[in-house]
């Protein structure tokens, strides 16, 4: 396999693009340094663990992980589309039907992921990919997830509402008429 431009970086580690054969797959690097870091390490295990058990076309797909030489890495798919907070940060807005058709892709890659018991705990806009060209959208870096019933703060009332800010705090900047109309229709949920 060989390795080529960085397709980006976060919190974690970098992503690179390779080929695999005469594949493009996108290949997250821990760096060295996270290596003495034993929660780092732990996080990005089971970040290519838990991902690896996920089969959507909503949720990036994990090929292969492991170690080599002391290199940690997770080959995954390579998407072609851009992180949303790059395309928030040039266009500011994006249009309704645009916005609709992200959150819809987005939940149903949640819904697979709740429906295996994990929660991805870091969903934003630089770790959602989207391909306008063929309007397909992909959830990336699960660096944070956990599973369900070893996270008792998701269950505590303050977790929720946070969680809830931070989703219409990214769809209004997908678009405010999309944001308010979340607020109704969640807000109708919680008073139920
Ligand atoms: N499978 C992929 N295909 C294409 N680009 C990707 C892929 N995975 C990640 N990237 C790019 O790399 C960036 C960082 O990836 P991410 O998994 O969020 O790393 P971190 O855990 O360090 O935040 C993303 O915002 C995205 O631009
Ligand atoms: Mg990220």
């Amino acid at each position: 396999m060989s390795l080529g431009e960085c397709l980006g970086s976060g919190g974690v580690g970098a992503v690179y693009k390779g080929m695999r054969g005469q594949a493009p797959v996108a290949v997250k690097i821990l760096p060295q340094h996270s290596l003495d870091q034993e929660e780092q390490l732990a996080r990005f295990q089971r970040e290519a663990e838990l991902l690896a058990g996920i089969k959507h076309s909503n949720i990036i797909q994990v090929l292969d992980f492991g170690h080599d030489c002391g290199v940690h890495f997770i080959v995954m798919e390579y998407f072609p589309g851009e992180n949303l907070s790059g395309m928030l940060m040039r266009e500011h807005r994006l249009s309704c039907f645009e916005s609709i058709e992200i959150i819809r892709q987005v939940a149903m890659g949640m819904e697979a992921t709740h429906n295996l018991g994990l929660i991805h705990r870091d969903l934003k806009p630089s770790n959602i990919l989207y391909d306008r060209k063929n309007g397909l959208v992909k959830v990336i870096d699960f660096g944070l997830v956990r599973k369900a019933e070893e996270d008792h703060a998701i269950t505590q009332e303050g977790y929720i509402v946070g969680v809830l800010i931070i989703c219409l705090r990214s769809s209004a900047r997908l678009c405010p008429w999309i944001a308010a109309r979340i607020f109704i229709i969640w807000g109708s949920r919680f008073i139920k």
